[in-house]
């Protein structure tokens, strides 16, 4: 069987012309075969301990987060780029999961068949070559790191809202200086709208204006150290922040049915159409996570039976809670009156419920500190198969001795969250953290068709129903809202080009050439 499958591969890749344009051609549709991928994944040395139940836990853990504490607002009353939902917000957020459920499929069907850390990237590179997948690993680092610079940037501002419900603590802890727990821009902007001119509040070096997220930078820290520590280790944690985040949002819900006032559902589309589309390309920030199960499939057991229920699973558990809170948020509070900052607390708030608003203050932060945690591990686990495929220098793909973790490659990803919290605000990140999944949603649909027609006897312990059309669905939904969403965003689609075009830039001046080099050495 693995021999056929060897000899397929080859006849594709044969098929391609030969000659200096041929060859470039070649070599940047080249396929890897699934069979190799999982033979180098049994040698990674990961160690297999989750389970469907640890698999369901990391999702929910990865999905409950920023989109539903702090973004729900935003979605559902607009901000001066979009319009908002309004009571329709029920409606964005099944149009969001929609889009999430046919890519979830699709992922399940994958995980499945091949189930190795890189996910998407290693789905795409036994599909469609080596060009696709680098393309795509790139894109999840848009998904994952930068997701998790918007989720980081949420935490802090958590962070100050809870301590300052603690009067009796030092002011330096409770009103910190701006440039001490904003990015450059978030500090700018927050100064302009108490009309605060920021020259002479904001310190220089050499003439620099330097503004950073303190406890941003000390978050991730803390998510690397416990990353190291182990991944049995981090879903423990997940799970206990897990708990803590559903029985919050279980209080909300039970809470604020009693001050439910139908009357604050009419209108319920003030916006139309538009207001829906931009609601559930917003709020698909909110449903992000599920997908970063699929990086874990090489320390899962029984991967086969076990991812595709963790995917889906999670995915539905999230799902039904979003529709709850959505119906409860827009009819405890009139539209105009949602906030956008701590939407769900604020509700409790003006119900008159303090107490549970404290509470629900300090349940976001744990929910965010699980979301941070899961995206990290995600983005290492990408990073780390495209290490193995040398792409990037050999000393990354070390695993600790003693822990059995990519240690210097989740020294590397901390870095460079710590590095793009200092530029990136909330809403780009988030903006970005979209487009990126959304590319990457789509080519696991289109990879899933392909793998269809290439390899139709491979052994597929999941199988996605309906093919081809919830796949080519997963693509009309993902594709639909981000370009959609296209017509009223700014800087985030001016970024997301240009990080397409710095990926291809840096495939085409290293990734290719390296490539190469290591077939050379293998010869
Ligand atoms: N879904 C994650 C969140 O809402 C990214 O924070």
């Amino acid at each position: 069987m693995k021999e056929i499958n060897n000899n397929l591969h080859s006849a594709c890749n044969e098929k391609l012309e030969v000659g200096a344009i041929g060859r470039f051609v070649k070599n940047l549709f080249k396929t890897k075969n699934p069979d190799e991928m999982i033979e180098s994944a049994n040698k990674g040395g990961l160690e297999k301990t989750l389970g469907a139940f640890d698999l369901i836990v990391l999702g929910v853990g990865a999905i409950i987060g920023s989109g539903i504490f702090t973004v729900v607002g935003i979605a559902a009353a607009g901000s001066p780029q979009s319009a908002g939902a309004g009571p329709a917000l029920v409606i964005s957020m099944v149009l969001a999961s929609l889009a999430c459920v046919f890519s979830a499929m699709c992922y399940s069907e994958f995980a499945s068949m091949i189930p190795v850390a890189g996910s998407a990237y290693l789905y795409t590179y036994a599909t469609m070559g080596e060009f696709l997948a680098w393309i795509v690993g790139w894109v999840l680092m848009l998904e994952y790191l930068v997701g998790y610079i918007a989720v980081a940037n949420a935490w802090s501002g958590y962070l100050i809202q809870f301590l300052k419900g603690f009067p009796f603590l030092p002011s330096w802890l409770t009103n910190p200086p701006v440039w001490l727990v904003n990015d450059y821009s978030s500090a700018i902007s927050a100064l302009a709208k108490e009309g605060i001119d920021p020259t002479g509040v904001i310190p220089t070096i050499a003439g620099i204006p330097v503004a950073f997220n303190l406890p941003a930078l000390l978050i991730t820290i803390l998510m690397a150290a416990i990353l190291i520590r182990g991944i049995k280790e981090s879903t423990n944690m997940a799970g206990l922040m897990v708990v803590i985040k559903l029985a919050v949002i279980a209080l909300f819900v039970i809470t604020g049915a009693f001050y439910v006032k139908p009357e604050n559902w009419v209108p319920f589309a003030p916006n139309g159409f538009e207001g829906i589309f931009m609601g559930a390309f917003i709020i698909f920030f909110a449903y992000i996570g599920f997908d970063a199960i699929a990086t874990a499939a090489e320390e899962t057991k029984n991967p086969q039976k076990n991812l595709p229920i963790g995917i889906i699973g999670s995915l539905a558990v999230c799902t039904i809670i979003y529709v709850l809170v959505a119906i409860v948020l827009t009819g405890m509070v009139p539209i105009n009156q949602i906030d956008a900052h701590a939407p769900i607390a604020h509700a409790m708030r003006l119900a008159g419920q303090d107490w549970v608003a404290g509470l629900i203050s300090l349940g976001a932060l744990t929910g965010l500190t699980s979301v941070l945690l899961v995206l990290m591990l995600a983005g290492t686990r990408i990073l780390f198969a495209m290490s193995r495929d040398n792409y990037l220098p050999s000393i990354l793909k070390t695993v600790h001795k003693k822990y059995k973790t990519p240690h210097v490659i989740t020294i590397m990803t901390a870095l460079i969250c710590i590095f793009g919290s200092l530029f990136l605000n909330i809403s780009t990140a988030a903006e970005l953290c979209n487009f990126g999944t959304f590319t990457s949603f789509i080519i696991v649909c289109v990879a899933v068709l392909i793998l269809r027609k290439t390899d139709p006897k491979r052994e597929r312990p999941f199988r996605v129903p309906f093919s081809p059309l919830f796949p080519i669905l997963g693509i009309v939904c993902c594709g639909g809202l981000m370009i959609y969403s296209m017509q009223f965003l700014t800087t985030s689609r001016f970024l997301f080009p240009l990080w397409l075009i710095i990926g291809i830039a840096i495939y085409l001046t290293y990734g290719y050439k390296k490539q190469r080099k290591t077939e050379n050495n293998e010869k």
